[in-house]
């Protein structure tokens, strides 16, 4: 059973590479199907894997400890995640669309809000997380976090698929 608080900074770690990934592609005019990729990373793993652990699951222990859930640090992350996802629909749609100019000012966007969104939990949210819950709350915080389904075929896929985007996008992993 791993530290919850470390699995979410190495998922943070994982993100922030496929964002400045993203935000080197848009100085290099990669094309579409680059962005298509990289936005279903987003969606299957960022979203759906790293979010819903966040916010089913540490965010409820912050929630029974006190802290609101519609202002204050858990007010900003969860709207945050809210754009997020809007803005996943939107990129998906552009992509399609083939409408580039829409798509790069959308992949812009979205990269400054989630790089700010990530180094909020990192510096904020997650320090703030260690110092409230007790170590039997942590410990449960990880046997929850080890029940949760790895997105398919498996994580290691969608992790080595980080190492590609950022190779093709002509940065260092
Ligand atoms: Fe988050
Ligand atoms: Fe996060």
């Amino acid at each position: 059973m791993s530290d919850p608080f470390q699995v979410l900074e190495h998922e943070h770690r994982l993100i922030s590479k496929v964002l400045d990934a993203l935000a080197q592609a848009v100085e290099r005019e990669l094309p579409v199907s680059f962005y298509e990729r990289a936005v279903e990373w987003l969606d299957i793993y960022a979203t759906q894997f790293h979010h819903a652990k966040e916010e089913d699951i540490l965010y409820r222990y912050l929630m029974d400890h006190g802290m609101p859930r519609d202002y204050g640090p858990l007010g900003v992350v969860l709207e945050e995640h809210d754009y997020g996802d809007a803005y996943i629909v939107a990129m998906r749609k552009h992509a399609a669309d083939q409408d580039i100019p829409a798509l790069l000012e959308d992949v812009r966007a979205y990269v400054e809000l989630l790089k700010a969104h990530v180094e909020t939990e990192d510096d904020l949210l997650l320090p703030m997380g260690r110092a409230m819950l007790t170590a039997e709350e942590i410990a449960e915080v990880a046997a929850l976090f080890d029940a949760v389904p790895d997105p398919e075929p498996s994580v290691d896929v969608w992790e080595t698929m980080v190492e590609q985007l950022v190779a093709e996008a002509g940065g260092k992993a």
